[in-house]
């Protein structure tokens, strides 16, 4: 299987992973923010033209408010195309009265409650691949093919806070926007920037036979290696492990790369990763991307992104409010609630500004469809809707109305920030 892999053109070019760093970069320099979202697994079952088309949706969306308050660039990096591998707190799982091995992403095993499903299966990586290269090609379609055109965009968010009572909250922003396009159009300003936009991809890189087999030499030449499964590979919470296989791997490639960071991490392995994975100081090559909890955010990062500071590693520092604030309800659910989401937020923020650093991202896992796995947002969702529409493979994911409610939010801790400076 290896093999084969190894045969199939690369996913990416090296010179997007280069775009993407100096994207990176400049959020690292406070000069643009970052926006990483989507699901928290992809599956081979729900793969479609239009929920590739309803994630990116809402991204560009939530793109605009954030630039609108912000006044710099939205880097764009979608949670897809390899996001299929799964690191899991528990080996096994109870469904029933069987016990089973546990799920771990499409790539390696089936979610389907039986033995013989949850067996891994090793064409799973050739399917990964093959779904991977179709959502890129759509996804470079749609950022380059008019459905990403700016006054869109807009229109659709128009309807959003036109159509919801909290959305009416934000129709200052709205109509901020529509007066810049209108003031743009009567000047004649004109340019590629308001029709098409860039969209980069990243995953965890958990499964190494699969990003070891897309790993491709540079060909402008020199000894410089990239991983061609993505532009952004990251590494998660629990193979962060600074002498680990995870660490390695991915020192030796040359991509923009991230590590998650929770609030056991200590400022020492904050520090030997900043070295092991970026010992030349390059900007942009390293992102951290803390997920703490809405309740420790505020104690544990602080010392984390100073000593980081100190040292003078260019580090860009993004929060997850996610997985720090999964809990399972009486029912048994895994959920998270808007409010501990955005609390979460609220807090890095509170931390950056404390410190007088840049707060340079979210990193959310969402999805443009209408699902009910998040408590709160807009329609104020609660357990008993959670019954309704539960479809997510792995993690809950806020659904597109929620994801646009959060952005317009953060817009206004940006705003907030950039009246401060
Ligand atoms: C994830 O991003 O889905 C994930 C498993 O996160 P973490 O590594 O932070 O637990
Ligand atoms: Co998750």
């Amino acid at each position: 299987m290896r093999k084969k892999l190894t045969a199939r053109p690369p996913l990416i070019y090296a010179g997007e992973a280069v775009s993407l760093k100096s994207a990176l970069a400049q959020a690292g320099r406070g000069e643009a923010f970052v926006i990483q979202a989507g699901d928290c697994a992809e599956t081979f079952a729900e793969f479609s033209p239009d929920r590739v088309k309803d994630l990116f949706k809402v991204i560009l969306q939530m793109a605009v408010a954030l630039t609108w308050s912000s006044g710099v660039p939205t880097v764009k990096i979608g949670r897809v195309a390899g996001q299929f591998a799964k690191p899991r707190s528990s080996p096994t799982e109870v469904v029933g009265d069987q016990v089973l091995e546990a799920y771990r992403g499409d790539m390696v095993n089936s979610a389907l409650p039986t033995a013989e499903a949850r067996r891994p299966d090793p064409e799973n990586l050739l399917h990964a691949y093959d779904q991977s290269a179709s959502t890129l090609n759509l996804l470079r379609a749609f950022a380059r093919g008019g459905f990403a055109d700016l006054a869109s965009v807009h229109q659709w968010n128009r309807e959003f806070v036109s159509a919801s009572q909290e959305g009416q909250r934000y129709e200052s922003v709205a109509s901020g926007i529509d007066s810049a396009l209108r003031f743009m159009k009567a000047c004649g300003i004109d340019s590629r920037a308001l029709h098409e936009v860039e969209v980069f991809s990243s995953h965890e890189a958990l499964i190494l036979d699969y990003e070891q087999a897309l790993t491709r030499q540079d060909s402008m030449g020199g000894d410089v290696w990239y991983d061609c499964s993505t532009h952004m590979p990251w590494i998660g919470n629990r193979t962060k492990d600074p002498s680990g296989a995870h660490v390695e791997y991915l020192s030796g490639v040359a991509n923009p790369v991230a590590c998650k960071v929770d609030a056991d991490t200590s400022v020492d392995q904050v520090l030997v990763l900043c070295e092991r994975l970026n010992p030349s100081r390059e900007e942009g090559r390293l992102t951290f991307i803390s997920r703490m909890g809405k309740d420790r955010v505020l104690d544990h990062l602080p010392p984390l992104v100073s000593a980081v500071r100190d040292s003078e590693y260019p580090v860009l520092w993004t929060c997850d409010p996610m997985h720090g604030n999964t809990f399972k309800n009486d029912a048994g659910v895994k959920t998270r609630h808007f409010d501990d989401v955005f609390a979460e937020i609220a807090g890095y923020f509170d931390v950056h500004r404390g410190l007088g650093t840049w707060p340079g991202g979210i990193h959310i896992e969402l999805t443009g469809e209408n699902v009910t796995e998040c408590l709160g947002g807009p329609d104020e969702l609660t357990h008993e809707d959670l019954g309704s529409r539960y479809l997510t493979a792995c993690d809950p994911r806020l659904n597109a109305r929620q994801a646009l409610d959060l952005a317009f939010r953060v817009a206004e801790l940006l705003d907030d920030l950039r009246i401060r400076n």
